[in-house]
């Protein structure tokens, strides 16, 4: 059966002082093991330290992004190899803050689907709808758009290997959550679509995480729903007690 996950996205905060002290604290606070799977997503230069620092812990260690080469001269990229190497085990890819002020397009996202795959990370695809998208009652159709656009050129094997995130951008950072209603009936739609693509199997044992101002308060209303598997946690993960009350609602 498909893991319940929450996983942090510290953005880019953090000094690695802080990164540091905040992974230990984690790492203390949840020495007795939770009832989910528990990540965090730190940015590169924090990876190797809190890697190694959280080793043998029940926390896993995701980057924000990777690069869509696979090495070279790519002058300040970070590649899939390079963060698999330091012990992180998941890649965040296709967040809408990379998609809106990065530029990363359908094709961008597809290589770097690949190469996170090709060197055993673990992806965290991030699909949702703007505001007016929403109000234009577009977000099937984006969501829909953005899988075709990016990951259903998997094999099914490899599909199996992503986590989904359906992060509505109007949710991101702004207080506002979807209700749990709302959150339910766009991953139900997602799972079907994964279901028509590659089976009902595959859509069974894929999570689809929830992200957009979850917190201690919301979050065990959005996690009761059949078709969401936990989250993605943006400011909440900055601070240990609040990350530890999303992740004690399951
Ligand atoms: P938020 O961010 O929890 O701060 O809304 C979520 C995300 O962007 O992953």
């Amino acid at each position: 059966m498909r893991k319940n996950i929450v996983a942090g996205n510290w953005k880019m905060n953090k000094t690695l002082q802080e990164g540091v002290a905040l992974a230990t604290e984690l790492k203390n606070a949840l020495a007795t093991k939770p009832n989910c799977e528990v990540v965090i997503g730190t940015p590169f230069i924090h990876l190797a330290t809190v890697s190694e620092l959280l080793k043998g812990s029940c926390i896993e260690v995701a980057a924000e992004n990777c690069a869509n080469k696979a090495s070279g001269a790519y002058t300040g990229e970070v590649s899939a190899a390079m963060v698999a190497s330091t012990g992180a085990t998941y890649c965040i890819l296709g967040h809408s803050e990379r998609r809106a002020y990065y530029g990363e397009t359908y094709e961008i996202l597809k290589d770097k689907v690949l190469l996170a795959l090709e060197n055993n990370l673990k992806p965290i695809f991030c699909i949702g709808e703007v505001k007016e998208e929403r109000e234009a009652n577009k977000q099937n159709e984006v969501v829909k758009a953005q899988l075709e656009g990016s990951v259903f050129n998997l094999s099914a094997e490899d599909f199996g290997k992503l986590v989904l995130a359906y992060e509505p951008v109007w949710a991101i950072g702004t207080g506002l959550t979807a209700s749990p209603e709302q959150a339910q009936e766009i991953h139900a739609y997602i799972r079907s679509l994964v279901s028509d693509k590659y089976g009902k199997e595959v859509a069974e044992n894929c999570s689809i995480l929830y992200g957009g101002s979850c917190n201690g308060k919301n979050a065990a209303g959005l996690f009761a729903n059949a078709d969401i598997d936990g989250g993605l946690i943006g400011g909440a993960a900055l601070k240990c007690e609040d990350f530890k009350a999303i992740i004690d609602a399951f």
